[in-house]
């Protein structure tokens, strides 16, 4: 069995009229510069988009978090962002947050999800990327799916799976190091959605089977906002799931996205929307948004990858894309008010709190008699 890793590392360095997507020339230069300086370093890759983020799946050998992989993909932002300013394209090297490259990208503003896999002899895995929204905005799929036999028929189907899982769960407010909890499911569950029920505060970062002791998924936390110390972008998080036999089957890792949940993100980062799934390379638009997230499902041998299936470009999720247009459409019509727009702390422009600032000056006490 081939022991190989898996790295998504996604960025927005730049996209066409505004937020819509990348150019194609932008995505040709990631591609190419990714196809030229991999060589002997990657096994195999793949370059897509999803909204206006370009995301670098690539296999190779070297384990999770390698300085040359990083840089690779860092570099190949690093070129993108010429290209993008070259065609004027808005918001480019966007995610690109600091200087010189140390190490790898944690902390620098992409978004990575990375898994040290020994190869099964046929490997399945889906690669997710979602745009316009928050890094929790996989909690309740990733619940559902791992904890819940209304959405996982092998918890009660499949012995293995039945054992259950462990979550690695992730506090991205604190930003002084690395802070997280592991649960076991089924014993604790409830207080895994105690703490997935705050998507902008507990994120879960990985997942584990307790039959096979294999990690199952690797999901990215970031927090570009607490990178950057101002708005610069949602965070548009990735995630990497290894699917069948001890693991959920594809379909049971599909199945929550049918609820099209709302989640932070859309129109500067600072609204509530649904989120839907879309076919790949799809685009943003409505209000920039509405929040997606696109799912390719790949086979890998010996770390050589097969072409994209694209999970949602099927009938069905034409019928779940309109009940979700139906939703943002809800909760468009307040606009700004109340639950349709985020809390104070989580707004990422800082317009309505400087507003408050000058308001406050103008509240006066009244005197009881
Ligand atoms: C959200 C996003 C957009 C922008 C909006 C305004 O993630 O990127 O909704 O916030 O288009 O952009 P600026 O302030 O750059 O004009
Ligand atoms: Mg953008
Ligand atoms: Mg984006």
């Amino acid at each position: 069995m081939a022991k190989i890793t898996l790295s998504i590392i996604k960025a927005d360095i730049g996209s066409i009229g505004g937020h819509i997507k990348p150019s194609q020339k932008l995505l040709q230069s990631v591609e190419n510069y990714i196809k030229e300086k991999g060589k002997g370093l990657l096994i195999d890759y793949y370059v897509g988009h999803t909204g206006d983020d370009i995301a670098i799946l690539s296999t190779h050998k070297r384990g999770t978090l390698d300085s040359k992989v990083h840089k690779l993909c860092w570099d190949a932002f690093v070129a993108g962002t010429k290209v993008a300013k070259a065609q004027g394209l808005y918001g480019a090297g966007q995610d690109l947050l600091k200087e010189g490259f140390t190490g790898n990208v944690k902390g620098m503003g992409p978004a990575v999800a990375e898994l040290d896999i020994e190869e099964r002899p046929a490997e399945s895995f889906l690669m997710f990327a979602a745009d316009k929204t928050e890094p929790g905005a996989y909690n309740l799929s990733l619940y559902l799916t791992f904890a819940d036999p209304m959405h996982n028929a092998g918890l009660l189907l499949s012995p293995e799976i039945k054992k259950g899982f462990k979550f690695v769960i992730m506090d991205v407010a604190y930003t002084k190091a690395d802070r997280f909890i592991e649960l076991y499911t089924p014993e604790n569950i409830y207080d895994i959605a105690v703490l997935l029920r705050e998507p902008g505060r507990f994120v879960v970062e990985s997942i584990w089977s307790r039959a096979s002791k294999e990690q199952t998924a690797s999901v990215s936390t970031t927090r570009l906002h607490n990178i950057a110390g101002k708005y610069v972008g949602k965070d548009d998080p990735v995630a990497l799931i290894r699917t069948q036999k001890d693991f959920p089957a594809t379909g049971e890792v599909l199945s929550p996205y049918t609820i099209g949940p709302y989640v932070a993100g859309f129109m500067r980062g600072s609204h509530i929307g649904p989120l839907m799934p879309v076919k790949k390379n799809s685009a943003i638009s409505f209000f920039d948004g509405p929040p997606v997230v696109s799912c390719l499902g790949f086979s890998v041998k010996d770390g050589k990858l097969t072409e994209p299936a694209d999970a949602f470009d099927h009938p069905y999720w034409d019928y779940v894309r309109h009940s979700v247009s139906r939703k943002a459409e809800e909760i468009r019509r307040q606009g700004f008010y109340g639950a349709a727009m985020l809390s104070m702390s989580e707004l990422e422009y800082t317009g309505v709190v400087a507003s408050l600032k000058e308001l406050e000056k103008k509240f006066v006490i009244k005197k009881s008699k």
